[in-house]
């Protein structure tokens, strides 16, 4: 198991396939100027489907999302998809993973069939806006078609629950929640609203110029009747699910820096270059690609990353006067 300090176990894989993307979204990239990873730095297929295999048989994993930059711009991946649904946990279930990407859409039209084929079982989706002019503000791309023919093309394939993630700006989409909500619900798509995190390129994040999820729920309330979804306790589920208008249509609300979930986590991260994080916003990461790369055997590996873990912080340090953005945007880290 891949258990921390304060008795966390992490359960749930991200591995970012590409640090790539074909948007420019504000909170995420600048404009022009960010440094790809080189080539020779990248996992390769065999290597990334190996690190995720030593996660499922040695280390417990039981979830793997599939993250970047932009996952739908690997070449392989429907080949690593296909890999990694035929791996077993080790012991009596031996369950198969389960498997999701988060991606902007683009492309995904194209790809959503092959990979459900493959063994894909859900997708995120981003999408933050209704508005074509601006998304093209958002993205700095003009693409808003292609992502909801992407959504629609997830739907129909059976990619389900089809998730939209939705970033909330001020100035540019802030006033949105509702119509978001009331066309995610005709479509038939889950909406998670996520609070804008410091993990831009540019350092452009101020917390008193966030959109909260307090903001969002009181905007969401001006049109629809929320109540928190029943069942069973928030869990390690980061969103906060509320039934609109007595369900069975739900929305989620990721409070990540006003009403963190931290204590609950259980993620762990490889980069496409093949470090571990144990957090989106730690600031150590350690080797797997070196040892990879040097002859280390699975157990190897095993131990490296379950020492990894025994690092992992209690909290993301949001709230300390003395946090340090990550080195590393979010499309280096993997959402
Ligand atoms: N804050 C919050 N969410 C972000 N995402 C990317 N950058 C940020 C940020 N700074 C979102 C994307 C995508 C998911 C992986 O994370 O929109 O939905
Ligand atoms: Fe690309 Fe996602 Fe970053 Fe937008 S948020 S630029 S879609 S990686």
């Amino acid at each position: 198991m891949l258990i921390d300090t304060y008795g966390r176990v992490a359960t749930d894989l991200r591995v970012s396939l590409t640090d790539r993307c074909n948007l420019r979204c504000t909170y995420c990239m600048p404009e022009e100027g960010l440094a790809w990873l080189a080539k020779p730095e990248l996992l390769t297929d065999d290597e990334t489907v190996r690190l995720v295999r030593i996660a499922v048989t040695l280390l417990g994993v039981t979830e793997v999302r599939f993250t970047g930059g932009e996952p739908l711009l690997r070449r392989g991946l429907v080949d690593i998809v296909e890999r990694c649904a035929a791996l077993r946990a080790d012991g009596a279930d031996g369950a198969r993973p389960r498997l999701s990407l988060t991606t902007n859409g683009i492309g995904l039209a194209r790809s959503a069939d092959a990979l459900k084929a493959a063994g894909l079982d859900r997708v995120n989706v981003s999408l933050d806006t209704l508005r074509p002019d601006a998304f093209a503000a958002l993205t700095r791309r003009r693409r808003h078609q292609d992502v909801l023919d992407g959504l629609a093309a997830a739907r129909a394939a059976g990619l389900e629950p089809v998730k939209v993630n939705t970033v909330l700006m001020p100035g540019l989409n802030e006033d949105e929640a509702p119509d978001l909500l009331a066309w995610a619900v005709e479509n038939g798509y889950e909406l998670r609203f996520i609070e804008q995190m410091p993990l831009d390129a540019q350092h452009g994040w101020r917390r008193e110029r966030m959109i909260t999820a307090g903001d969002i729920l009181t905007s969401l309330r001006t049109r629809f009747d929320l109540t928190p979804e029943p069942g069973p306790e928030r869990g390690s589920a980061p969103a906060e699910r509320w039934l609109v208008d007595g369900g069975p249509a739900r929305v989620g609300v990721i409070g990540s820096v006003t009403r963190p979930f931290c204590a609950a986590c259980d993620r762990t991260r490889l980069t496409a270059d093949g470090q571990v994080r144990t957090c989106l916003f730690a600031t150590e990461e350690t080797d797997l690609r070196g040892a990879l790369r040097s002859g280390a055997g699975d157990e190897e590996i095993a131990a490296l990353w379950r020492r990894a873990m025994r690092g992992k912080k209690a909290g993301s340090g949001l709230d300390d006067p003395a946090f340090l953005q990550p080195r590393r945007p979010m499309s280096a880290i993997g959402g």
